[in-house]
C-alpha cells in the first residue's frame, strides 16, 4: 500500500518536471549599448540599459554577459556583471568590438539559466594621417623598477619640423598625462623618461605617441604596457669568488641596487676556464633567487672568469630583460706551481747558509790565532 503511494508520488514529480521544462521563459537582450571614449588612451566606457520586460522577473536574478575584443583578435574576453556599465582596455589603433546578452536565472526559470540574443556595438577613434607617418621601433625598458625609458624613431613620412608627444594613463590617474622629460635628437623628441610609476606596476599602462607638423596629419601610436614585463635590473653587486681546499669555487654576489624586488630575480652564472692558448668557452649555470653557487672545477686551469647577471623571474613576470654582466677574473696556482713555490725558499735558504758557512771558513783562516773572532770587522 505504502509502496504504491510512493510510486504515485514519484510519477507525479517526474511529470511535473517534464511539464515545467517544456515551458520556456525567454528574455530580451539589453538596450541602448553605447561606447564612449573618456580620453584615457585605451580604456573605453561601455554602457547599456536593462531589457524592457525585466521587472516581470522579480523572483529571478538578471545578469549580463559582456564580451569584448579588438577587431582581428581571435578570442573574446568575457565579463559577467550585474551592473549596467564596464570600463575595459582596448588597442585604440584598431576597432573595438563589444557584445552583451541578458542572463536570467531563478524561480521564474526553474533555476535554469536563460540567455537572450546578443546586442553588438563597435568603436573606432578617428584615425588621422597615413599609417607610414606613425613613429617606428617603439621600445620601453623599466630600469631597476625605478624609471621607464621609451624610445622611438620618426615615422617614414615624418615631415620637417615634426613635434612628437608621449601621453600616458593608468588606473588611478585622473586623466592622461604628458611626458615631462623628453629625449631629443636634433631638436626632435625621440624618447621619454617617466619616473614614479610604482602605482602603475602590475596594471595596464596605456601610452600614446602622437605628433603634429605644420600641414600634415600624423598617425598616433597606441600601446598598452605592463611594467613588470619590461623590467631590467642593474648588474648584481659585490661578486666574490673563493676556492676551497677541495678545489670547489664558491661564487657569491648581492642583488642589484635600485627598487628591484630581490625576490623577483633569477640569475645566470657563467664560468670560463682558460686552457692555455685556447679561448675559453662560457659554461652556464642558473639560480632562482639564491645569491650563492658552488661549482666544482673540472679543469685545473690557471685563470678563470666568473660572471653573473640577473633577470625578473617567472614568479613576478612573464618576461623581462637580462641585466649587464658583473665579471670577476682570478688566477689559481696549479699544483706544480705550489710545489715550486715551496721549493724556492728551501733552495734559497740552503744556498745562503752554504755561502755564510764558506765565508765564516774564509774569515777563520785569515784571522791570526788567539785573536777573538768578534774583532775581525770587515768580514
Ligand atoms: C609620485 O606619485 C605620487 C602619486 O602617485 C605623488 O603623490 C608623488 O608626489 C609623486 N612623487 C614625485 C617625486 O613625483
Ligand atoms: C595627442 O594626444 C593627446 C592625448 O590624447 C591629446 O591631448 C593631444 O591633443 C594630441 N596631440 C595631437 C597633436 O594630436
Ligand atoms: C673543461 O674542459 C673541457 C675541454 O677541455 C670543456 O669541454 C669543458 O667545458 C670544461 N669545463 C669547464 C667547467 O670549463
Amino acid at each position: 500500500m505504502a509502496l504504491g503511494w510512493l510510486y504515485a508520488l514519484s510519477m507525479a514529480l517526474v511529470w511535473g518536471c517534464v511539464a515545467s521544462s517544456s515551458y520556456h521563459t525567454t528574455v530580451a537582450p539589453p538596450q541602448d549599448l553605447q561606447i564612449t571614449d573618456p580620453g584615457l588612451l585605451g580604456s573605453l566606457d561601455i554602457e547599456w540599459k536593462p531589457p524592457p520586460n525585466v521587472q516581470m522577473f522579480n523572483e529571478c536574478t538578471v545578469k549580463y554577459k559582456f564580451e569584448y575584443r579588438n577587431t582581428g583578435d581571435r578570442d573574446w574576453k568575457v565579463i559577467f556583471t550585474r551592473k549596467l556599465k564596464c570600463r575595459v582596455g582596448f588597442d585604440l589603433s584598431k576597432t573595438a568590438e563589444v557584445k552583451v546578452q541578458t542572463l536570467l536565472e531563478g524561480q521564474c526559470t526553474d533555476n535554469v539559466e536563460v540567455q537572450s540574443d546578443w546586442i553588438y556595438a563597435t568603436f573606432q577613434v578617428p584615425l588621422q594621417g597615413k599609417l607610414e607617418s606613425e613613429v617606428q621601433n617603439f621600445h620601453c625598458i623599466y630600469h631597476d623598477w625605478e624609471y621607464l625609458k621609451c624610445t622611438w624613431q620618426p615615422g617614414l613620412l615624418a615631415p620637417h619640423g615634426v613635434h612628437y608627444g608621449l601621453y600616458y594613463w593608468y588606473e588611478g590617474l585622473g586623466h592622461a598625462a604628458q611626458c615631462d622629460d623628453y629625449i631629443q635628437d636634433h631638436g626632435i623628441n625621440i624618447g621619454c623618461m617617466l619616473q614614479n610609476l610604482s602605482q602603475a606596476e602590475y596594471k595596464d599602462l596605456s601610452i600614446c605617441v602622437n605628433g603634429s607638423a605644420a600641414a600634415t596629419l600624423l598617425r598616433p601610436l597606441y600601446v598598452t604596457l605592463r611594467l613588470h614585463n619590461l623590467a631590467k635590473p642593474s648588474p648584481p653587486k659585490q661578486l666574490v669568488v673563493s676556492m676551497s681546499a677541495s678545489e670547489e669555487l664558491h661564487v657569491a654576489w648581492s642583488p642589484p641596487g635600485g627598487e628591484t624586488p630581490p625576490q623577483c630575480l633569477e640569475y645566470e652564472v657563467q664560468l670560463a676556464e682558460d686552457q692555455g692558448e685556447a679561448k675559453a668557452a662560457w659554461v652556464s649555470m642558473s639560480t632562482q633567487m639564491e645569491t650563492t653557487l658552488t661549482i666544482s672545477r673540472a679543469n685545473q686551469s690557471r685563470i678563470s672568469c666568473v660572471r653573473v647577471r640577473g633577470r625578473t623571474n617567472i614568479f613576478c613576470a612573464d618576461q623581462g630583460f637580462w641585466s649587464e654582466w658583473t665579471q670577476e677574473c682570478f688566477s689559481v696556482s696549479r699544483k706544480e706551481d705550489k710545489q715550486l713555490f715551496i721549493l724556492i725558499p728551501v733552495i734559497l735558504s740552503l744556498s745562503s747558509s752554504l755561502i755564510i758557512f764558506m765565508l765564516i771558513g774564509q774569515c777563520k783562516k785569515r784571522s791570526p790565532a788567539g785573536k777573538p773572532l768578534h774583532e775581525s770587522v770587515g768580514c
